[in-house]
């Protein structure tokens, strides 16, 4: 009895030990984990794992800002999408990012729910939902991705955004100087930023009332 209760003991250290050398790949941030997921979904699929472009990212978490954490806005009928023309009006020099770099928009998640999920099960519960995002996500036409993360003031509601590109990695979504420009609240990937914790996310830790329930929105296109 004891003899099989340390063997469990064991085997449950030997994995949170292998788990936790996986995590060490990617930042300490949402965003990144999300990239990851995404990527070992493609090459589980026998699809190119893409170039995460930090660009392409910060320009995720503009189109998040777009919707100032207007869930209705999302999916449903009241559903809005931000104009193509904000990519290089608004969104690009927001993020430093050269309009001349900007290439062309091959997919695009957007989803949004009340309660905080981590980024594996904003992928596989929230993201992922049916055979047409199933379709966007396995192109062969990406060759570049960049998602974002981010909560509301307040909290809640959360946005996940994923957009994907077939530009030429290192040489679209570039910025004027240095990496793109980071703004709080909210994560995005690929530009080796630590975002985690507090202030990062949302701007206020808050308990989403339980009364409200929870909700999500999704909209998916190419
Ligand atoms: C990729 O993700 C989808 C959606 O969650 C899942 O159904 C599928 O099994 C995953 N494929 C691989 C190879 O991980
Ligand atoms: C890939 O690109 C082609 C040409 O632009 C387009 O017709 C097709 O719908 C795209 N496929 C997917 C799965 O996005």
């Amino acid at each position: 009895m004891a003899m099989a209760q340390w063997f469990l003991l064991l085997c449950i250290f030997f994995i949170s030990a292998s788990a936790s050398n996986v995590q060490t790949k990617v930042t300490d941030n949402p965003a990144d984990e999300l990239v990851a997921v995404l990527n070992s979904n493609r090459t589980g699929n026998k699809l190119s794992s893409l170039y995460s472009n930090p660009g392409l990212a910060c320009l995720a978490l503009q189109y998040i800002k777009a919707y100032q954490g207007e869930c209705s806005a999302v999916g449903g009928p009241d559903a809005k999408k931000p104009a193509e023309s904000e990519f290089a009006e608004t969104f690009a020099p927001n993020c430093d990012v050269k309009a001349s770099s900007l290439a062309q928009i091959t997919g695009r998640f957007l989803a949004c729910q009340s309660k905080y999920a981590e980024p594996s099960e904003a992928f596989n519960d929230i993201l992922i939902r049916n055979s047409k995002s199933l379709d966007i996500l396995n192109s062969k036409n990406h060759t570049e991705v960049g998602t974002a993360v981010s909560g509301s003031d307040g909290g809640g509601p959360y946005f996940w955004c994923v957009l994907f590109s077939n530009g030429k990695p290192k040489s679209s979504f570039v910025t004027e100087g240095g990496e793109p420009k980071v703004t709080r609240p909210g994560c995005f990937s690929g530009a080796n930023d630590q975002c985690n914790g507090a202030n990062t996310l949302s701007r206020i830790i808050h308990l989403w009332p339980i009364a409200l329930g929870s909700f999500v929105a999704l909209l998916y296109a190419l």
